[in-house]
């Protein structure tokens, strides 16, 4: 990948006011242009303008930006904080006071384990939302739910809809057929996010969804231009127009990658901007997790790096740690314009450091001069 590619323009330092990226729709490979417009958003999703914050402030308020979206995706390399980032969104987003839902994709294989679920006191979450804790509901986004919910919008009849899930043939093509899993996926996710309370009002305000790694990720996000250069008409297009609305929209939705301040993963971070970007997500933030925390200025840690190394000497594999951090911080804010977060390391783990770094991220938003 060329790594001035990853550039995005409309960064903190262009203006004062927090701008979201453009979105190049020009880079699909093999497309001179974007190949389906973006279908006109739903009334019952638009969200209210953002506020916008001075400059100073503006790094800090790149994560608070994401809680007045619709949807949130949450994406990055393994290991690297996405489950606990989208954790501590959620229930940011819920202590702002909005109604929020959780969600993750489950593995093609039936899963058995979720660290998303438990850091929620959870073993797993069902593939029906539900109450997981104060103004937060949980699912389990899975592809025979979705595509039962596509079959009943299309069918429009109960029965026939059950006839057809019944079929062994069909369940088995679902659980083979890689974009048929994508696009029950997005199937259930969209009937999420557009679900509706009695007064036509969005049910939930916030979602955020913990994407699998990488290359599931990118799956997901390339899934409705795929399908639709194959099948350009019919309900199988028409409900992915209606998730290109949302999913697509900066003004609704937002990518986030998460990676960590070391040489590797910042790379795969990159390579992952451009592959979201190239699929439509308006990637918005990078969020650089397990920051190691820093006691010495600028001087003192020059001063410490000409200390003779070998032994752990003055703590100086920490040192190291810290300078690696810098050059990993400084290399992304080379390579793109977007915001880039930094998230503390913490001793703790699961819902602790969830609300720990929920906290930090709240705080901000105090000293950020917001309300919500
Ligand atoms: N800021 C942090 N400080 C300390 N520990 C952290 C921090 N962020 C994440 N961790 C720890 O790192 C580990 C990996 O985090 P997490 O499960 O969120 O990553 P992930 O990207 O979702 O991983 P996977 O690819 O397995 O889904 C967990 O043990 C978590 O508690
Ligand atoms: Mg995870």
């Amino acid at each position: 990948m060329s790594m001035q590619s990853a550039k995005v323009p409309g960064g903190p330092t262009d203006s004062p006011s927090p701008r979201l990226p453009r979105v190049d729709f020009e880079r699909e490979p093999g497309v001179a242009s974007r190949p389906h417009p973006i279908p006109a958003v739903p009334n019952s999703l638009v969200v209210p303008k953002r506020k916008s914050y001075s400059p100073a402030t503006q790094m800090e308020s790149a994560v608070l930006e994401l809680l007045h979206k619709r949807v949130v995706f949450v994406a990055g390399k393994g290991g690297v904080g996405r489950t606990t980032f989208a954790a501590t969104l959620a229930l940011a987003a819920a202590r702002s006071g909005k109604r929020v839902l959780v969600a993750e994709i489950t593995e093609p294989t039936v899963q058995t384990y979720s660290p998303l679920a438990r850091i929620f006191g959870q073993k797993l979450f069902k593939d029906r939302a539900h109450s997981i804790a104060p103004g937060i509901d949980g699912v389990m986004l899975e592809p025979r739910r979705g595509m039962e919910i596509f079959l009943r919008n299309v069918f429009k009849s109960r029965s026939l809809v059950a006839l057809a899930l019944r079929s062994k043939a069909l369940r088995r093509f679902v659980q083979a057929a890689p974009s048929l899993h994508e696009l029950g996926v997005f199937q259930h996710l969209l009937q999420l996010v557009g679900r509706v309370d009695e007064e036509g009002k969005p049910f939930y305000d916030f979602t955020v969804l913990d994407m699998p790694a990488t290359g599931h990720a990118l799956a997901l996000t390339g899934l409705p231009g795929i399908i639709l250069r194959l099948i350009p008409g019919g309900p199988i297009a028409d409900a992915l127009h209606s998730g290109q609305a949302i999913f697509n929209n900066p003004e609704l939705t937002a990518g986030v990658i998460v990676a960590l301040p070391e040489t590797l993963p910042v790379s795969e971070a990159l390579e992952l901007l451009e592959g979201m970007l190239r699929t439509h997500v308006p990637v918005s933030t990078v969020v650089v997790n397990r920051l190691p925390a820093v006691h010495f200025s600028a001087e003192e840690l020059a001063a410490l790096r000409e200390l003779p190394s070998g032994d752990d000497v003055m703590g100086m594999r920490g040192v190291e740690k810290i300078c690696q951090a810098k050059a990993c911080i400084q290399r992304l804010h080379d390579m793109t314009d977007l915001p880039i977060r930094t998230l503390k390391e913490t001793m703790e783990t699961g819902w602790d450091l969830v609300e720990t770094l929920a906290d930090d991220v709240l705080d901000k938003e105090r000293h950020a001069g917001g309300t919500s």
